[in-house]
């Protein structure tokens, strides 16, 4: 449903997910899948239109993580959901997303870097993760571009890539033959609440009966007014990523690839992203001159084929940040009827079939898998009470 004159009177739905970007779709997905009869999507712009489309759709956790963690669990868990969920996508919307499951490639240019790349060897070997250690000629050997100044590489197998864009229309589809209702261009602006617990939904066209709300807005999360609770019991901030696009043909690479200060993603059609800056600057999403130089500079360390490629495109966008870099996963300890599914930062596209999952089987069943206990909204309260 899109509609500039939308009024809602009387509205009401089974359960309201705010927030149309992958978390959001992945959600409302899942509960339909599960069997709830009567749910709504909510999103303030159009679906997909910020962290989701801005991203670079790497499935990394194992080049991306320091430590074997329950984060790190988490993420590789829903990596490895991905196969299957990109089938189901194809056969529910006909759209293929592009899994890539050729690998990552981590190079490493400087001493540090190697210190850096052997650590990650170690621990991830022994906590029996794949990953294989590579000299300087045997990572030209699996990507005859890279520079040859890389001095050793490590390679992740399991690591995959997906074409988020692909992923938010695939969602999109899923979700309108499973009839969820999409709205879009429709502000959340607060809950309503009754002796502790979820009725409605405010927003911009009027008001939503429910009696559960899923908060899936991004980096907007903390933009909506809960009545009883001041300040709102999660704090979502905006990290500015920038983003490069260049156009390679033939194909310089099919790993995707990174060093210590950046990443290279290799798309099927001969675009080849390059990311990305980490930056607090609010909701300001321009791409700047520093940017571009240090994405540029970054890319051609690692694959110096690039200084020849034209740039063709670049955006920012912004990810959804919690004070502790983790996701904020499960039901609101203050709200009866309330959940929340956001500050994913970095993740995602790579948390979102495991986030749709837990976020279903939670409202399904009242109880939260012990898979999201390090990831509650009530380890702020606790942070901010010791
Ligand atoms: N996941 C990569 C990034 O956020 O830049």
């Amino acid at each position: 449903m899109v509609d500039d004159e939308l009024q809602f009177s009387g509205e009401t739905a089974d359960v309201v997910v705010v927030g149309g970007g992958v978390i959001g779709l992945a959600i409302a997905r899942a509960l339909a899948l599960h069997g709830v009869p009567d749910v709504m999507l909510i999103e303030r712009a159009r679906l997909g239109a910020e962290a989701s489309s801005a991203a670079a759709g790497i499935l990394g956790p194992q080049a991306e993580a320091n430590q074997a963690d329950e984060f790190f669990e988490l993420a590789c868990q829903s990596r490895d959901l991905y196969p299957a969920f990109s089938a189901a996508l194809k056969e529910e919307s006909g759209i293929d997303i592009e899994l890539d499951q050729t690998g990552t490639l981590y190079l490493a240019f400087t001493e540090k870097d190697e210190v850096e790349i052997a650590q990650r060897y170690e621990w991830q070997t022994g906590a029996g993760y794949e990953v294989e250690r590579l000299t300087s000629a045997e990572a030209l050997m699996f990507e005859p571009s890279i520079s040859t100044k890389t001095r050793s590489a490590l390679r992740f197998p399991r690591d995959m890539q997906v074409e988020n864009r692909r992923l938010v229309a695939a969602l999109a589809s899923a979700n309108e033959q499973l009839g969820v209702r999409l709205v879009t261009g429709c502000d959340v602006r607060s809950l309503k609440t009754e002796r502790g617990r979820v009725v409605a939904v405010e927003t911009s066209p009027g008001s939503i009966a429910t009696t559960t709300v899923i908060i899936a807005a991004g980096a907007w999360s903390s933009f909506i007014t809960i009545p009883d609770i001041l300040p709102p019991p999660v704090r979502i901030e905006p990290v500015r990523g920038q983003m490069l696009c260049f156009e390679t043909n033939p194909r310089l690479a099919r790993h995707v690839i990174y060093s210590p200060r950046g990443y290279l993603v290799p798309r099927q059609d001969g675009r080849l992203l390059a990311g990305a800056t980490s930056e607090h600057a609010g909701f300001d999403k321009q791409v700047t001159a520093a940017g571009v130089r240090a994405l540029t500079e970054q890319s051609i360390e690692m694959l110096p084929g690039l200084s020849k490629a034209p740039l063709i495109d670049s955006w920012a966008g912004l990810r959804p940040h919690a004070t502790d870099d983790r996701p904020v996963l499960g039901k609101c300890p203050e709200v009866e009827g309330l959940i929340y599914a956001t500050g994913h930062y970095r993740n995602g596209i790579l948390l979102a079939p495991i986030t749709g999952e837990l976020i279903a089987e939670t409202v399904m069943s009242g109880r939260s898998s012990p898979l999201m206990d390090s990831f509650t909204p009530d380890r702020f309260r606790l942070a901010s009470v010791g």
